[in-house]
């Protein structure tokens, strides 16, 4: 653990009281640890829910879930995380309880700064080996908040997020459906000062434009027919933070004059309204389209575009940085998992080599999926083949593969000698073809992959162990 860079050491802090949790995350990033934090108990259990923390420093009175609550369920879900309490009330007491609990250190407050730094370094390297710290995302493979992933791109896509983060400017986030830029999206408001102010997102697309813009900016009561009491707006219940618009390039042209005005002015009307109310909103955008191209087909503002498309984020699809397939794999496998009460650990290399050569129209969302069914429908402990299933497999072409017209078996040989020789050489043409990936190869002539393994073994061309 010690050996752990800093900047992959996550902590957690949770404390009800917001001078304290800021100032250890200050303390802690300047140490260089990647800090999030939590305002209470049950924030903090919906976050070691989902990520996985080396420590948690928790205060333990707070509402409505109090510090040793978590320190019990984050052990629970979580054994390898350490915990350290931190409290005002100090008493033997609650100190004796949260050891028995399985905290690693108890801090009455008010603590010194080398204190807290001592405690902390030595919880990180008195924490277990390296070898049973479990196989999860957090654990060794890099991750951004909630995005997982190594490549290169998505190493990229973290420095962004980080610089984009500090600044208020526009940001637009783009890529194929699945790629994950909504997380990106939350990713850049957790990181910014504005990340204990709102995160109000707005769909653009697949609601009717009337409805969206009584969303966007609310309306003054009798504005039509049915507006019985005034609503405020999503703009304005964003105020501070940051306003997600996510699907921009489905909004219709009359909305995107009305939203030009809010990028532009930062000001907004209700409906039935005469009055200008500012707002003070980070806006990012997200869509899977290419505006560029409908500001040439002229289907998008031009100078919408470039208000909003001030800092881009381009997200690139999952199959386009494969060495993130099997690491977001077994994330999404520990994950369910742990929500179906499974114990599956692994996920066969047979199946894996299937989703390494899949080309994943659906990205990351899609990968999610298969997994989710393969663990819904895996009774042993692997994920075998058999459980994923491939919505969009792309075939590969069969016609090369036709054997030539039939002719009687050459001298010497019987049918059933012939027949073994011709089926075991399109056996072989089917690997050449496939380039050794058994699985498309059974799919190419349309047999099971139990059936194709069977018959690589009886030629020869496979082995058991295989
Ligand atoms: N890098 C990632 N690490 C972990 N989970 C991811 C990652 N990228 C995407 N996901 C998961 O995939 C799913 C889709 O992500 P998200 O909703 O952010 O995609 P999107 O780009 O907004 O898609 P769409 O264009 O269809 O709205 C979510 O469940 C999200 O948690
Ligand atoms: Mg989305």
């Amino acid at each position: 653990m010690s050996k752990l860079p800093a900047s992959q050491v996550k902590i957690l802090v949770v404390d009800d009281e917001r001078s304290m949790r800021e100032f250890l995350e200050i303390m802690l990033r300047k140490e260089g640890y990647w800090v999030q934090t939590a305002a209470n108990g049950k924030e903090a259990l919906d976050l070691i829910r989902k990520n996985f923390f080396d420590l948690v420093i928790t205060d333990i009175r707070m509402e409505p879930v109090g510090g040793l609550e978590v320190l019990k369920r984050c052990k629970r879900v979580s054994p390898q995380t350490v915990v350290i309490i931190i409290s005002a009330y100090a008493s033997t007491e609650t100190a004796v309880a949260a050891m028995n609990e399985g905290a690693y250190d108890y801090l009455p407050k008010p603590f010194n700064i080398e204190e807290m730094r001592a405690v902390i370094r030595n919880a990180l390297e008195t924490r277990g080996g390296e070898e049973d710290r479990p196989a999860r995302p957090g654990d060794g493979p890099l991750h951004f908040g909630c995005l997982i992933g190594e490549s290169p791109a998505m190493r990229k896509v973290y420095e962004l997020i980080q610089r984009v983060a500090a600044t208020s400017s526009n940001v637009l986030v783009t890529g194929e459906s699945g790629t994950g830029k909504e997380l990106v999206a939350k990713a850049i408001h957790r990181q910014s000062p504005r990340r204990d102010q709102p995160f109000v997102v707005v769909n653009c697309g697949g609601v009717p434009e009337s409805l969206i813009e009584s969303e966007l900016f609310g309306y003054r009561k009798g504005a039509f027919t049915g507006a019985t009491t005034s609503r405020k707006g999503l703009v304005e219940a964003a105020q501070g933070g940051t306003l997600f618009l996510d699907e921009i390039g489905e909004l219709s042209p009359v909305l995107q004059v009305k939203l030009l005005r809010l990028v532009q002015d930062k000001t907004i009307k209700m409906i039935g309204d005469t009055v200008d109310i500012s707002v003070d909103v980070r806006i990012i955008s997200a869509t899977n389209r290419d505006l560029e191209k409908m500001v040439i087909e002229g289907t998008f503002r031009e100078d919408l575009f470039y208000r909003l498309n001030v800092l881009p984020i381009r997200i690139p699809p999952l199959r386009d940085r494969g060495e993130d397939v099997p690491i977001l794999a077994q994330h999404f496998l520990n994950k369910f998992c742990r929500q179906f009460g499974k114990d599956i650990r692994k996920i066969s290399s047979y199946a894996m080599d299937i989703l390494n050569h899949y080309d994943f129209p659906g990205n990351v969302r899609e990968l999610e999926h298969i997994i989710e069914r393969g663990v819904a429908l895996e009774s042993s402990s692997i994920v075998l083949p058999d459980s994923l299933t491939l919505a969009t497999y792309k075939k590969i072409r069969t016609d090369s593969l036709l054997p030539g017209r039939p002719t009687i078996p050459p001298e010497g040989m019987n049918l059933d000698e012939y027949l073994a020789e011709i089926e075991k050489k399109i056996l072989q043409q089917a690997l050449q073809q496939t380039q050794g990936v058994k699985f498309k190869a059974a799919e190419l002539l349309s047999i099971s992959f139990r059936s194709f393994r069977y018959r690589l073994i009886k030629y020869g061309l496979a082995t058991e162990e295989e």
